[in-house]
């Protein structure tokens, strides 16, 4: 392991098209394909870790106001001790779960310059991605905290959207974005809850539509974790096959 070069995939989009669903399915996926996968909740609002059925007690944001502290109180003496510091404080900030391991992101940042800490970090999980052969990222529906932390080592962008008018308008941002900043990669757009309503996507590169899905709904206003869905189920399954030729 660590040979090959990590995927890193991050999910995007408007507010509600489907992104935590889709990033959860995404990862069941890659377990029946046992690979090593990390998976990062970047949502503050925590979507990720309900969809996966995992509730961290410790966030990256906690693990940079310790860092801070540290730095503040000059506890650190040297660049190598901080290094060490942060690698050993990342890594039991990391959940070892039944087929993959979960970072979640926490709460937006407090006030406060946190840029060097922030290199730090980056430094930090740009060598933890590499222990995996998938990275995971559930985003918020902009990129901030994707950009802050973990940009550089962003190998595809999954935008996902609903068939509104201005889902598709956020994904077209989304893509143009990603195109400024996040070369060289791979960015395709999903369709979610997809009926026979008509959606015009101009020049987006879908990599697919699905359909709305009762079984969705149905987990979610359960909270059971969507890594429990049936592996014949038919949304999942049309995941499935769109994901194995995107990524
Ligand atoms: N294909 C689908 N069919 C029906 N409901 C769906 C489908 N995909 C997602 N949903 C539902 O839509 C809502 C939003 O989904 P989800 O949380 O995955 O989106 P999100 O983009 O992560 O939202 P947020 O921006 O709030 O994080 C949830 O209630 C989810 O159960
Ligand atoms: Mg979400």
């Amino acid at each position: 392991m660590g040979t090959t070069t990590p995927k890193v995939i991050v999910f995007c989009g408007k507010g509600g098209a489907g992104k935590t669903s889709i990033c959860a399915l995404t990862i069941k996926c890659f377990m029946e394909a046992n690979k090593k996968i990390l998976a990062i909740d970047a949502d503050p609002a925590g979507g990720l870790s309900w969809a996966l059925g995992i509730f961290p007690q410790r966030t990256l944001d906690d693990l940079q106001h310790t860092l801070s502290l540290a730095l503040h109180n000059k506890e650190v003496a040297s660049t190598e001790q901080l290094y060490a510091i942060a690698n050993y404080e990342l890594l039991s900030t990391l959940i070892e779960s039944k087929g993959f391991d979960f970072l979640a992101v926490g709460r937006p940042e407090a006030e406060g310059c946190y840029c060097s800490i922030n290199s730090f970090l980056r430094h930090c999980i740009s060598v933890v991605v590499q222990h995996y052969d998938v990275v995971c990222i559930d985003g918020e529906a902009g990129l901030e905290q994707v950009n802050r932390r973990v940009l550089d080592t962003v190998t595809h962008l999954v935008i996902v959207s609903d068939t509104s008018k201005r889902s598709v308008s956020i994904a077209k941002s989304l893509r143009t974005l990603s195109q400024d900043r996040m070369n060289p990669m791979q960015c395709g757009i999903i369709i979610n809850k997809m009926g026979d309503s008509y959606c015009e996507v101009d020049q987006l590169p879908v990599i697919g539509t699905l359909p709305p899905s009762d079984t969705i709904v149905q987990f979610d206003a359960e909270g059971k974790s969507l890594l429990e869905i049936d592996d014949h189920d038919t949304y999942y399954t049309q995941l499935k096959e769109m994901i194995r030729h995107f990524l």
